[in-house]
């Protein structure tokens, strides 16, 4: 059963996004995350910027909050309290009050926006920090997602992850299974959140610079063209209103 008069963080976020899609009959608002610690070569920022601008061009209202969570990393979370919306804390809880600040500010960006873009680069077969702590802030089970309520606001609403990986984890391969930082987003965005989860992914990124996978360089160029074609083409499908 939804709930939604109970979801305590954000509410007035998403009432303005479902404001803005009645009137406008479009998408408007990105949220755009970058988590790519590599501020020369990166290609989850260079997917996400063709995704950003074919956005942009989509319609002229479209818009763009771009959070860099390397540039200006968030905290890891502050206590664990936090994981849980005051009404499910332990009876005594308290927390930081800036950290819960930071918190509802967080979840009402993440609601007011009517599609999610995501650079997810793989770190150590897993989410950058920087990524993660961003995940640990807007996982609010019975806010975000269903817990002791039906609360999941963002059912839905599209979620791109863009992935860059220096390796491959082909099905079937020695290495399937080995990245555990889609599945992860996946059940998080997709499972929990409920959004809608599409992921764009370019592999061997490594080739550039590792001799040994130096044959791989094609396949890792292509990869990289389809991955920027793939993001327009979603971006102008999402940001285009419908007719
Ligand atoms: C800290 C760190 C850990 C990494 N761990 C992995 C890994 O586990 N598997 C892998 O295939 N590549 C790994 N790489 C390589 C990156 O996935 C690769 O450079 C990718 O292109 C990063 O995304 P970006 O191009 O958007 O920066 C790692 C790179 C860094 C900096």
């Amino acid at each position: 059963m939804a709930v939604p008069f109970l979801i305590p963080f954000g509410g007035e976020g998403r009432f303005r996004a479902a404001v803005a899609r009645e009137y406008r009959g479009a998408m408007v608002s990105l949220l755009h995350l970058d988590s790519s610690a590599d501020l020369l070569s990166s290609r989850s920022r260079a997917i996400g910027h063709s995704f950003s601008e074919a956005w942009l061009a989509a319609a002229p209202g479209n818009s763009v909050v771009h959070r860099d969570l390397h540039r200006d990393p968030l905290p890891h979370l502050a206590d664990s309290e936090l994981h849980w919306p005051p009404r499910l804390r332990r009876e005594g809880a308290t927390v930081p009050v800036e950290a819960e600040a930071l918190q509802t500010s967080l979840i009402a960006e993440l609601l007011a926006a009517d599609v999610l873009l995501v650079g997810a680069p793989l770190y150590n077969y897993s989410l950058p920090s920087s990524l993660k702590a961003w995940i640990d802030n807007i996982h609010v089970p019975g806010v975000t997602a269903p817990f002791d309520v039906d609360s999941q606001p963002l059912a839905g609403r599209p979620a791109v992850i863009v992935t860059s990986r220096g390796a491959s984890y082909d099905p079937g391969s020695p290495t399937d299974g080995w990245d555990h930082e889609i599945p992860a987003l996946r059940l998080i965005l997709g499972t929990a959140l409920g959004m809608d989860v599409t992921v764009i992914e370019t592999n061997l990124t490594l080739a550039e610079t590792v001799p040994a996978l130096a044959d791989q360089i094609p396949r890792s160029r292509d990869e990289l063209a389809a991955a920027h074609e793939a993001a327009t083409a979603l971006a102008t499908r999402l940001g285009t209103p419908a007719s």
